[in-house]
């Protein structure tokens, strides 16, 4: 087991009717920026029961961070918190508005240019403005992790950054939210979060056998509970074990001690910032393709993946390939398409930019092992084609 520092200040608050602790929560004398998406919380209740919970509070509302936040976009709400003096943000949404509120708490007090915290990818230690958040869409664990993904539109670059003054003061999370969502995005949010737990799970066998354990929970429950609750959202059992799997699998405690990949996740972006691609769907195309090119590396967990949590049987080699096929099958049985093809045309030289892109940036190596060579990029990119 490798070396390891477990920190997490997010006070997490999960369950029905949990919102009533909403005032207990943001500080006494706030001025709170109310920062929301495209207003799905004025249709489903959401916004009601928020106002209803911060009376005395003096809010100012900010509405339209959109899905992938804009850099453009969160900067208006950075002016709006420097000249009404906001010493509160409380996001209400899914990752997009917790991911966009991170980057609006840390740009306030920088000094210099803040795109410089994405595109340097700094850590942000100190000097952010506090935030809670509302969750309203279980996928990405940002309610209680201290990363973000931001899109700068005027580039077409979507990155990532965040450090540890990004972790939310605390986040509500109450699973019946999730009534109101479209079934594309609990589709999404399941695979979201399958992929998280692939990220920190495939890698290669080592000796930390309790978070390989927490790990297979995660993806035996997501497996047993996905497919369900995209039909019956309404079915507290279901929203609350697909909820409590989208904060687990991305909030720190199964990445510890253990190596981890995340190169998915990196080329995925660039199909997001290239055509709008929902962000699980990338990861859906892009996912079994690295799995397949790095295969050699890969296939001793991909046989214990194999084996646990699908029951596989055969040789080695023969579970993990039919590992990658249970996973695609799984990914289709979950609504998503897993070609490029599938989603956009014109896709012929996506390889070769996302290669020079990377080639750029000096991202010469992604993965556990850095063993994801550019070479290897473009050979996963084409074969998702
Ligand atoms: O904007 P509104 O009107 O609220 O509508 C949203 C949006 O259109 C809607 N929605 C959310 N809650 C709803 C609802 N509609 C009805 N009822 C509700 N209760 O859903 C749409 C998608 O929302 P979005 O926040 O974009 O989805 P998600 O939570 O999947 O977030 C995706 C973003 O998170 C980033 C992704 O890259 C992407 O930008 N990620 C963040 C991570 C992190 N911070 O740790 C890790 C992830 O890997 C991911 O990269
Ligand atoms: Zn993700």
């Amino acid at each position: 087991m490798l070396n390891f520092e477990l920190y997490n200040p997010t006070n997490l608050i999960f369950g029905k009717g949990q919102m009533e602790k909403l005032s207990s929560l943001v500080p006494a004398g706030s001025k709170i920026l109310l920062a929301y998406g495209g207003g799905s919380i004025f249709k489903n209740g959401i916004y009601d029961q928020v106002m209803t919970n911060l009376k005395g509070f003096e809010i100012v509302e900010f509405g339209g961070i959109e899905p992938n936040p804009h850099y453009e976009t969160l900067m208006k709400a950075v002016e709006i918190i420097r000249a009404e003096k906001i010493d509160f943000i409380l996001a209400v949404g899914g990752g997009s508005v917790i991911d966009g509120v991170k980057f609006i708490s840390a740009a306030v007090h920088f000094e210099g240019n803040p795109m410089d915290i994405l595109q340097k990818r700094l850590l942000i230690k100190e000097n952010a403005l506090p935030f809670g958040t509302v969750l309203t869409l279980p996928a990405t664990g940002s309610e209680m992790n201290s990363g973000s993904v931001v899109t700068i539109k005027a580039t077409e670059e979507k990155l990532a950054f965040g450090g540890s003054a990004m972790f939310p003061k605390f986040s509500i999370c109450d699973p019946t939210v999730i009534v109101s969502l479209p079934k594309r995005q609990i589709q999404n949010g399941v695979v979201d979060a399958y992929t998280h737990v692939l990220e920190q799970y495939l890698t290669y066998p080592h000796n930390a056998l309790l978070q390989d354990r927490f790990a297979e929970g995660i993806l035996q429950t997501l497996v047993e509970v996905g497919p369900e609750v995209v039909e019956n959202p309404a079915d507290y059992t279901l929203a609350s074990n697909f909820m409590w799997c989208c904060t687990m699998a991305l909030n720190g405690l199964i990445q510890k001690g253990v190596p981890s990949d995340w190169a998915t996740h990196m080329i995925g972006h660039e199909l997001t910032a290239l055509y709008g691609i929902d962000h699980a769907r990338t990861l859906a195309i892009i996912g079994p393709n690295l799995y397949r090119v790095m295969f050699e590396t890969k296939k001793g967990k991909l046989a214990q993946y194999g084996k646990r949590i699908f029951n596989l049987e055969g040789t080695e080699d023969e579970i993990a390939e039919k590992a990658i096929e249970a996973t695609v099958a799984f990914f289709h049985k979950m609504g998503m398409q897993t070609k490029l093809s599938d989603y956009t045309e014109g896709y012929e030289n996506t390889a070769s930019f996302i290669v020079n892109r990377f080639d750029d940036r000096g991202w010469k190596g992604l993965g556990e092992n850095q063993l994801v060579t550019l070479e290897k990029v473009k050979d996963i990119v084409e074969m998702s084609y």
